[in-house]
């Protein structure tokens, strides 16, 4: 008798969400896991805490933007790093003793300690086997440094440095103009660091509807981020308390440098599988070093399983708990399914920006005929009164069809609005379904209806 149905290894969104389904179809699991804390990188050093810098630097941004003209008069604000720091930790440590509270309650157990797969159906965690019917991977991902480039993090810092930084730097430069990288120059630049952005590509969030790129990089230089686009980072010197960057501009191999306080290394991660034994073992991987997977999650080892950061597809949380999931019903002998047509991507910035589904760049390659239905947050009430009217949403239908292809928000709570467009694509919705449905006023979703309205027969508000 094996000790367990499943061991899951590591308790990242992609982990205990899987632990819990597992518990929950009646499955014995064990969730190993090495930090001091459960829920990974996601809610230790990732989303969570930057989500409390984000909301504590946007009523930042608030009080010393917004509030005089709306007759809030307060001194003007300042800032306690410190305390600041230490609300981001208090919301980790509710968010991590959250999960050890839902392991008890259904009956998973911890095997604390960093685990590797000695043979299939086995699991050593420090000097204990445990045997398991099932093995599940999901040791998610790590930051991917450039070459030649040491990160040590204090002044060349990952997203995970960047959330601790013992002061608020005077200058940061941010390689990689993607999620990371704008997500934390801008909770930097809002408390009042000068914030460059280097990228190597000619736009910001390579792969994003190019109508939002275009927009939101303006917003954000609005915010003052400044951009060089274009720049290959060569090099990063240290000193003690300095560095330069050193970059060479891809139009005419022009070669520049930048000092900063803080580099931050926002340029991709890489799956982590580290100290597991794969190789050893025989489990292929692809060559992106993913751990290679079917469309039931099981590598070529039998009992084997991954998901997440750790095999092929978008690194978000959300499709590491959805695989997590599914894998969990596969293995209880159900159908674990997961769509990946209709996995939204959200950037939280202020305004956040948010997709689904194709771009008007992917339907044209794909010679796709469809429409285009926009509509400014210019024309709704609310996003007005709570001077939130920047940005838009554009909702994408099949011309003939008028069934919802995809769609792209950059606004007010966009992360949120989009799931409307989520759920009606998962159900095959058109836009006129939406069109018809009736939103309440005054909210930010009644944009999204005008936006389905302007796929037939007009926007009301434009
Ligand atoms: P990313 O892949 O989003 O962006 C990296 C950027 O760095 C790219 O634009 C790339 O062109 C650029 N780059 C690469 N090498 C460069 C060089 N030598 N010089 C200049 N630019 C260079 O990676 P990021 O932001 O590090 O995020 C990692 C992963 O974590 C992503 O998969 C992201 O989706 C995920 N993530 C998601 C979040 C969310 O959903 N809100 C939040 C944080 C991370």
């Amino acid at each position: 008798m094996a000790d367990y149905d499943v061991i899951v290894i590591g308790a990242g969104p992609g982990g205990y969400v899987c632990a819990i389904r597992c518990a929950q179809l009646g499955l014995k699991t064990a969730v190993v896991e090495g930090r001091e804390t459960l829920g990974g990188t996601c809610l230790n050093v990732g989303c969570i805490p930057s989500k409390a810098l984000q909301h504590a630097t946007h009523n930042l941004h608030e009080a010393e933007h917004n509030f005089a003209g709306m007759g809030l008069k307060v001194k003007a604000p300042s800032v306690d790093w410190d305390q600041m720091k230490s609300y981001k930790s208090d919301v980790v440590g509710q968010n991590t003793g959250g999960i050890e509270f839902l392991f008890k309650k259904n009956k998973i157990d911890w095997l604390k300690g960093w685990g590797s797969i000695p043979e299939a159906g086995k699991v050593k965690v420090g000097d204990e086997i445990h045997e398991a019917k099932n093995v599940i991977i999901a040791t998610g991902s790590t930051p991917s440094a450039l070459p030649g480039i040491e990160i040590d993090e204090k002044i060349v810092v990952t997203s995970e440095g960047a959330l601790s930084l013992p002061k608020i730097p005077k200058k940061m430069v941010v390689i990689g103009a993607g999620v990371i990288g704008l997500e934390l120059g801008s909770v930097y630049a809002r408390l009042g660091t000068e914030v460059e952005v280097i990228e190597y590509l000619d736009q910001i969030t390579p792969g994003m509807d190019g109508e939002v790129c275009k927009t939101f990089q303006r917003l954000l230089a609005k915010q003052g981020l400044g951009f060089t686009l274009g720049a290959a980072v060569q090099s990063v010197e240290t000193t003690k308390s300095k560095a330069k960057v050193t970059y060479t501009l891809r139009k005419d191999d022009s070669e520049h440098t930048v000092d900063a306080d803080v580099v931050l290394v926002a340029t991709g991660r890489k799956p982590y599988t580290d100290g597991l034994g794969l190789s050893e073992l025989g489990v292929e991987m692809t060559e992106r070093g993913q751990v290679k997977t079917d469309s039931h999650y099981a590598t070529n080892i039998k009992g084997i399983y991954a998901i997440g950061d750790a095999i092929t597809g978008p690194m978000l949380a959300h499709k590491a708990e959805d695989e997590g999931m599914a894998v969990a019903e596969v293995i209880a002998g159900k159908h674990g399914h997961v769509n990946y047509g209709v996995i939204p991507g959200v950037i939280y910035t202020h305004p956040e920006v948010a997709s689904v589904g194709e771009t008007e760049e992917t339907l044209k390659n794909q010679g796709r005929a469809y429409k285009a239905g926009k509509f400014s947050f210019m024309g709704n009430g609310r996003a007005k009164a709570n001077f939130a009217a920047d940005g838009f949403v554009k909702i994408l239908a099949d011309k003939e069809t008028d069934r919802i292809l995809g769609a792209h928000i950059i606004g007010p709570m966009a992360g949120d609005l989009i799931h409307e467009i989520c759920v009606a694509m998962e159900f095959g919705a058109s836009a006129q379904d939406l069109a018809l449905t009736c939103h309440a006023h005054p909210t930010y979703s009644e944009a999204v209806r005008e936006a389905a309205l302007a796929c037939g027969d007009g926007p009301i508000h434009s």
